[in-house]
């Protein structure tokens, strides 16, 4: 994943989190700052399925949507670095889980339950999820699911329901330190191998 002594991002930034933690308006800016492309994987899922998402869920089911996301999402993660926003429920695919954690850095936007709601509410995107009940009692359910797997995630950042920019910020420090510690940890291996070879020890 991870290529030495570049300067700018080293992969592709995946933003996690449930409906409503802002990883679609985050991740815009966020690639602005990186100065890499955003992707939006709901909107290649709609792309390659030719319908949209509240569609896909009523015409084919769930399970339908779930094998088109896992397929878009490998294909985008196979190619040029961008930071990606994907759907609340990718991550809980184990095959997309693990391809992101090989070939990925995973950011989780972690939100209050009070705060996604708020978000949901003001939305006018379709989330057929929150339409099968109560979007309270249904988030509420999702977090208890979700949650201890997203905590897997490289790097966690508290996305509350203020502006954006100073979560921005801090994801932007949390990448150079994870990628700074990903350098250093290469440049250790590099380190033993020499010494290894010349018969030394480095500590
Ligand atoms: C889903 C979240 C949605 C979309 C689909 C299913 C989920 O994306 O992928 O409705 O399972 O949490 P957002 O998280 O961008 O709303």
């Amino acid at each position: 994943m991870s290529h030495k002594n570049q300067s700018g991002p080293r992969s592709t930034v995946v933003l996690i989190g449930l409906m409503g933690s802002g990883k679609t308006s985050i991740g815009r800016r966020l690639a602005a700052r990186l100065g890499i492309q955003f992707i939006d994987a709901d909107i290649e899922i709609e792309a390659a399925a030719g319908s949209t998402i509240p569609d896909i869920f009523e015409l084919h089911g769930e399970q339908a949507f779930r094998d088109g996301e896992r397929r878009v999402i490998a294909r985008l993660l196979d190619g040029p670095v961008h930071v990606l926003a994907t759907g609340g429920g990718a991550f809980m695919t184990d095959e997309t889980r693990a391809h992101i954690s090989k070939s990925a850095v995973s950011v989780w936007l972690r939100a209050s339950l009070d705060t996604l709601v708020k978000r949901v509410e003001r939305s006018r995107t379709r989330r057929p999820l929150l339409e099968a009940g109560n979007p309270r009692e249904i988030l509420s359910a999702l977090v208890d699911e979700r949650y201890p797997v997203y905590g897997e995630a490289d790097i966690i950042i508290e996305s509350g329901d203020g502006p954006h920019e100073p979560v921005v910020e801090s994801i932007v420090q949390e990448l150079r330190s994870f990628w700074k510690a990903l350098d250093d940890d290469i440049d250790g291996e590099d380190a033993d191998k020499i010494a290894a070879a010349s018969g030394q020890e480095t500590k």
